[in-house]
């Protein structure tokens, strides 16, 4: 596969970082992942505003403008075939050739790499169609969970400890009440009313959910923004998450409490079909 670093496409056998780059010595880099259906981006002008907010909370320079983005995303694409899939893109702080806490000097350059991912069932997923098991976990991550950067090693033990429990996800759960889940955004319905966490710096403004959410509302669909707890989440007719890597994926189980006949949701399931027709 062909990918992108800092201005070079290259096999990625011959693709380089520097050892000092801090976005692999400390996490000093933000992301995003944009879908692809049919060979198209899915959202692409959300992810780069996002993109854009995320290095200015950080005082972190943009690598390119919004349309090279757009044209190294595309060539990816097209070079690597990719029909259904995913493009990952990171933006680093990069370095001046040492380990400092201290940022380096303004004008250093920062890195930029992007891959494709190959998933000829990203739409048609058979787990879309099981529904996932959640667990819930104690949220201990920082306080800026709206900054999209790569500090990703909470959530992966949280993917593992449900992987360890026989499910397929956690919903992080801070002060009594549910953040969002470990790389997606978290829903429930009840009496066809869909509940999400509103925004703040405590969850990630997620592209997907601003799709769904309005699409929804299209559908003359209720939605309330507002805290809630897992146990009012185990009591729910449906519940449901969303995300670029997964659109709208419904929750069967949560913390082994089995939602409705433990089959994906009429709402849940309509969401994503509603969401993928729209991207199409
Ligand atoms: N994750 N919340 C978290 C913590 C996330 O990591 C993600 C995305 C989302 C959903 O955001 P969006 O709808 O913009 O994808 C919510 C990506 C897909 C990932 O880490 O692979």
């Amino acid at each position: 596969r062909t990918v992108y670093v800092n201005g070079d496409y290259l096999p990625e056998d011959e693709a380089k970082i520097s050892v000092f780059d801090r976005g692999f010595l400390m996490a000093d880099a933000v992301y995003e992942v944009t879908s692809v259906l049919d060979g198209k981006l899915i959202d692409f002008d959300g992810h780069a505003v996002r993109l854009e907010r995320s290095l200015r909370e950080l005082d972190m320079a943009a690598p390119c403008s919004k349309d090279e983005l757009l044209e190294i995303h595309r060539k990816l694409v097209a070079e690597n075939g990719i029909v259904e899939g995913l493009v990952y893109l990171q933006v680093t702080r990069g370095s001046d050739g040492d380990r400092d806490f201290l940022f380096p000097a303004p004008e250093t350059k920062p890195g930029i790499v992007l891959f494709t991912q190959n998933k000829p069932n990203l739409a048609d997923s058979p787990a879309s169609k099981k529904g996932a098991k959640i667990i819930s976990i104690e949220d201990i991550r920082w306080g800026r969970r709206d900054i999209k950067t790569t500090q990703l090693l909470y959530p992966s033990m949280g993917k593992m400890m449900a992987k360890k429990a026989g499910c397929d996800d956690a919903w992080m759960v801070e002060d009594g009440y549910v953040t969002e889940g470990t790389s997606n955004n978290a829903y429930f319905i009840k009496n066809g009313t869909i509940v999400t966490r509103p925004l703040s710096t405590d969850i990630l403004h997620g592209i997907t959910r601003k799709a769904v959410l309005r699409l929804a509302e299209e559908a003359q669909m209720k939605i309330e923004e507002r805290l809630f707890t897992v146990d009012e989440a185990k009591e729910a007719d449906e519940a449901f998450t969303t995300s670029a890597s997964a659109f709208v994926m419904p929750v069967v189980e949560i913390d082994g409490v089995q939602l409705g006949d433990g089959t994906p949701g009429p709402i849940a399931k309509r969401l994503r079909e509603i969401y993928l027709d729209e991207s199409r």
